[in-house]
């Protein structure tokens, strides 16, 4: 199965991939985390997106496509995949087109999560993530056992340099200028289906589970 995932930053676009790619066995792909580890590892993929990044702009069309036309080529993503973060404007869907056509496949669902921007600052500003696998907590809306510490691997808990307030103005920014537009462009091919974003964790994994399995 052949899965994208959009929604504003902070929708919760990562928390429900990583229970959807176990549930479904493919392999998550997401932009934002592959570009976190270039930067992290200082490559020079890395260096020129942390540019981007950190002031909470899009890294530019070129660079993000050729990452994932590489990703999408390996063999783990042969049975399916699930796309977080990609595409983001008009140029990269179209990119995505092109890349599947060439392979001879294409998108089964295109998943929306809707969120209302009052409820994006509080979830990014108090999100925190495991330093060792990338686990997601929030502060107040999904709280490790244990203040600090990851509930999965006991690693330690940080928060990212772009879920700073004023950057996060920046991503929606981002956001509402060059991503949204997209929407109309899947549901134009009768690809996009909406899930209420703002219900409870697991609801809202039911929710997404449940349209995937075409019971929704
Ligand atoms: P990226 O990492 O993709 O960030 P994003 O889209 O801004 O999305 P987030 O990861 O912030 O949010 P999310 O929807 O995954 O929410 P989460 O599940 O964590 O991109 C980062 C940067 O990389 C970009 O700004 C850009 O510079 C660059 N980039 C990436 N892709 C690019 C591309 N294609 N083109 C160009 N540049 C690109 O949830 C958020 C918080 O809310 C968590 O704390 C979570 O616990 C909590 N939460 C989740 N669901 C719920 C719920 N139902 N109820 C209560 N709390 C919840
Ligand atoms: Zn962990």
């Amino acid at each position: 199965m052949n899965i994208l995932f959009m929604g504003p930053p902070g929708a919760g676009k990562g928390t429900q991939a990583e229970r959807i790619v176990a549930e479904f066995g493919i392999p998550h792909i997401s932009t934002g985390d592959a570009f976190r580890l270039a930067m992290r590892e200082g490559t020079p993929l890395g260096q020129k997106a942390k540019e981007y990044v950190d002031q909470g702009l899009l890294v530019p069309d070129d660079v993000t496509n050729g990452i994932v036309r590489e990703r999408l080529q390996q063999d783990d993503c042969s049975q399916g995949f699930l796309l977080d973060g990609f595409p983001r404007t008009l140029s990269q869907a179209e990119a995505l087109d092109q890349m599947l056509s060439a392979m001879g496949r294409k998108l089964d669902h295109v998943i929306n999560l809707k969120v209302d921007r009052s409820l994006l600052l509080a979830r990014l500003t108090g999100r925190r993530i495991c330093k060792s696998c990338g686990a997601t907590y929030h502060v107040l809306f999904n709280p490790p056992k244990q203040e600090g510490a990851c509930d999965k691997c006991d690693g330690e808990l940080y928060q990212r340099s772009d879920d700073t307030e004023e950057k996060v103005g920046t991503r929606l920014d981002e956001y509402i200028s060059k991503t949204a537009p997209l929407l109309s462009y899947y549901a134009d091919k009768a690809l996009l289906r909406e899930v209420d974003g703002e219900k409870e964790i697991d609801t809202v994994t039911a929710d997404v589970s449940n349209l995937l399995r075409g019971r929704g």
